[in-house]
C-alpha cells in the first residue's frame, strides 16, 4: 500500500546521478566499453524525481530514456566527459548517486585515423581514468550525501567496505553479480547497502524500480538524520 503512495519527501533537493557505460575511443570507429544498460541509474533518477528532487542525469552511451518530469539529461561519451559534467554540478548538489559503470582505463592516445589491420598484432596502451566518486568524496561538504556502487565477483563485502571508506562515500550499494538474474542485462538486482556508521542491509532480488525505491528510502533516511 505505502509503496504506491507518492512521497514528496525530496522537494527542494538537487540530485546528481550518473548512469550507463562510458565509451573510450581507440580510433574514430572503435571504442572500449562495457555491458552497463543504464537501467539501474535511470530508475534511481526517476525515483528521486518522483519524490520531488530536481535531478541531473549524466548518462553515458545508452538507449534508455525517460518520460518522468524533473530530470535534466546530460549525455556524455567518455569517462573524462562524465568527470567534467559531475565536477561542474556537484557544488549545487544535495544528493549524488554514482551508478555509472565508468571505464577504469582509456587509450593513452586516440588514433586520428582508422587503424588498419596490416600489422599482425595490435597493442593499445591504456591510462587510468579519474575516479569520479572519489573526486566528489574529496570535494564533499557537510550536508551533501554521496552514494556509490560496487560491482564485485569475489570478496564482495570486504571490497564494498573498502570503497565506502576509501572514496569518502556515505553509502555503497553492492551489486551481486554472482546472483542468478541480477546485474548486467537483467531487469532485477540483488543488493546490499553499506552505510557510513556501519549499517549493512541485505535485500531480496527484485525489479530495478523497486531496488531504486529501497535505495532512495535509505538516502532520505540518512539525509534527514544528519
Ligand atoms: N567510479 C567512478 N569513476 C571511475 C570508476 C568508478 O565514479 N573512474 C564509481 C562507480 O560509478 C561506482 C564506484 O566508483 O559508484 C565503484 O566502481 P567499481 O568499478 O565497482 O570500483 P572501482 O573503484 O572502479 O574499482 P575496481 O573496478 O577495481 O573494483
Ligand atoms: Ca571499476
Amino acid at each position: 500500500q505505502e509503496h504506491f503512495f507518492l512521497k514528496q519527501d525530496l522537494v527542494g533537493k538537487k540530485a546528481l546521478v550518473t548512469a550507463g557505460p562510458t565509451y573510450e575511443p581507440i580510433d574514430p570507429v572503435r571504442f572500449i566499453g562495457n555491458h552497463s544498460s543504464g537501467k539501474m541509474g535511470l530508475a534511481i533518477a526517476e525515483e528521486l524525481a518522483r519524490r520531488g528532487a530536481q535531478v541531473q542525469l549524466v548518462l553515458g552511451p545508452s538507449a534508455v530514456n525517460t518520460a518522468v518530469a524533473g530530470i535534466k539529461v546530460v549525455k556524455v561519451q567518455t569517462a573524462d566527459q562524465m568527470y567534467q559534467a559531475c565536477m561542474a554540478a556537484f557544488a549545487q548538489t544535495d544528493i549524488a548517486v554514482m551508478s555509472a559503470a565508468v571505464a577504469d582505463f582509456t587509450p593513452t592516445v586516440t588514433n586520428p585515423e582508422k587503424i588498419k589491420k596490416t600489422a599482425g598484432s595490435l597493442t593499445v596502451e591504456l591510462t587510468k581514468t579519474r575516479d569520479i566518486l572519489k573526486a566528489l568524496g574529496q570535494e564533499k561538504r557537510q550536508g551533501q550525501l554521496l552514494v556509490g556502487f560496487a560491482l564485485e565477483t569475489n570478496n564482495e563485502q570486504a571490497y564494498a567496505r573498502e570503497k565506502l571508506a576509501g572514496k569518502n562515500a556515505d553509502m555503497i550499494v553492492l551489486n551481486s553479480l554472482n546472483d542468478e538474474g541480477a546485474g548486467f542485462g537483467y531487469d532485477t538486482n540483488k543488493i546490499t547497502i553499506f552505510e557510513r556508521g556501519g549499517n549493512e542491509i541485505p535485500y531480496e532480488r527484485k525489479p530495478k524500480q523497486q531496488v531504486a525505491h529501497d535505495i532512495v528510502d535509505r538516502i532520505v533516511n540518512m539525509l534527514y538524520a544528519q
